[in-house]
């Protein structure tokens, strides 16, 4: 697979891209004239922000079978025209999932209990402990507009906490496996989401069709109980709107990291809400791990089944980093004769293209050996990128054990 690095990426990300099996050749800083003549050549592109994946490009890049943004914004890639070629268009999230589900978690547990209002007040010389009684969230109802990946980490983390998730997201049809499995129910309209739900989150891109989607019309369909938290994007809920709903008890509280202009203006209206609005500093992303998602993110455990054959189970994402850990256990495992694997996939929730680029070469090792890898148990959104890839020809995926052992004891060796 030939992939072509157009904008400045992490050398170390070049050389985990090349250890995975990938043919990378790296082009960044290439004209757009330069772009137009090459692009024919790849099947993976990867770019920044500088260099822009237009109608033209795509047209030309005819082996194109994905667009890697490094980072997160889109605006520079033409998604209509990538989707038309079906071209899938990815950027690169995964690192900072986690990081933000597990921030919009923390800031449902800071509006439930005021936590930020004790804080600020005992800083002040106050003991308030009756007038900041707060609620729990167990038993509360969580609703996710946007229920991607960040959407679907947030909804584990608060089924665990025992509230119920309802979710809206009108392109997932159909509702993808993993998520009606976790217990997310999606309804049909974003207002069953205002209506029901005890805080609103928000997980959606911003589009043309959600900025200003959450304005003063959604904050009357909403209780009067309810918090409403933004860690998607700055634009999706009308500012000045949502300062009118809070000072005027339309609905009880927000949390918000993302704004319409960042930094924000001394005249934002969000700063003249007061106890009732929490805000950060857009710090969805930024944790040590989300920044440089650290080797350990992947855990793998491994189990001889029978007649020489291991059972792998990995749990996270299958990223350049997560790649290289994983690498390193398969070849411990090889260089003690291990040629057979099962590989669970049921707890990796993002693969992308490193991981992909590690199957494929470890498949080369263990040709060698009679081996193979059965794949089971894979999530939908792995599923797709299986298909997309078309590994399907290299690799079997079973839907049970039984049937994978079946299957690598049918191999002579
Ligand atoms: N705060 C931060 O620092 C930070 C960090 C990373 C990502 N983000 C933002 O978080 C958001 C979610 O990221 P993700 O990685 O989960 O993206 P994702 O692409 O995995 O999921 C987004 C989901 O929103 C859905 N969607 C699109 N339009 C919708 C609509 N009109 N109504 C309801 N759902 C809709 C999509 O179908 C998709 O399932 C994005 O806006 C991203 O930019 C913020």
């Amino acid at each position: 697979m030939k992939v072509l690095i157009c904008d400045k990426v992490e050398t170390s990300a070049v050389e985990k891209m090349r250890n995975g099996g990938l043919t990378v050749d790296d082009k960044s800083g290439i004209t757009a004239q330069d772009l137009l003549n090459v692009v024919g050549d790849y099947d993976i592109m990867v770019v920044r922000s500088a260099t822009k994946a237009t109608k033209e490009v795509i047209e030309k890049g005819k082996n194109l079978k994905l667009i890697v943004r490094g980072g997160v914004g889109m605006d520079n890639i033409d998604a209509e025209a990538a989707k038309k070629a079906n071209i899938k268009v990815e950027n690169t999230p995964e690192a900072s999932s986690i990081s933000v589900a597990e921030l919009t978690i923390g800031l449902m547990f800071a509006l439930a209990r005021k936590i930020t209002i004790a804080d600020s007040t005992m800083k002040s010389g106050k003991w308030e402990k009756k007038r900041l009684n707060g609620t729990e969230l167990y038993k509360k109802t969580l609703g996710l507009v946007g229920v991607g990946r960040i959407g679907f980490e947030t909804a584990k983390r608060a089924i665990a906490l025992g509230m119920s998730v309802v979710g809206y997201d009108p392109y997932l049809n159909p509702v993808p496996e993993h998520i009606s499995k976790a217990g997310i129910k999606m309804v049909k309209t974003v207002d069953e989401i205002y209506s029901q739900s005890d805080y609103i989150s928000l997980h959606m891109p911003k589009t043309k069709e959600t900025a200003g989607m959450i304005n003063a019309e959604a904050f009357k369909k909403m209780k009067k109980t309810a918090y409403i938290l933004n860690c998607a994007r700055g634009g999706i809920i009308a500012e000045k709107d949502l300062a009118e709903a809070l000072k005027t008890g339309t609905i009880a509280g927000a949390a918000i990291d993302v704004y319409e202009k960042e930094p924000i203006s001394p005249d934002n209206p969000l700063l003249t809400v007061g106890e009732k609005i929490i805000l950060l500093p857009h710090l969805g992303a930024s944790s040590d791990e989300g920044q440089s998602r650290v080797g350990d993110a992947v855990t793998i455990n491994t189990k001889p089944l029978e007649g020489n054959i291991y059972l792998v189970l990995l749990d996270g994402i299958l990223n350049n980093e997560t790649s290289e850990t994983l690498r390193k256990a398969f070849d411990d495992l090889i260089e003690s004769r291990i040629w057979k694997f099962v590989v669970d996939l049921s707890g990796v929730s993002y693969m992308g293209s490193p991981g992909i680029g590690l199957f494929i070469s470890l498949l080369d090792t263990l040709d060698e050996h009679k081996g193979t890898i059965v794949f089971i148990n894979p999530q939908e959104n792995v599923k797709e990128v299986f298909k997309l890839f078309q590994l399907s020809t290299f690799y079997s995926i079973t839907n049970t054990l039984q049937d994978a052992i079946k299957e690598l004891k049918g191999l002579s060796h």
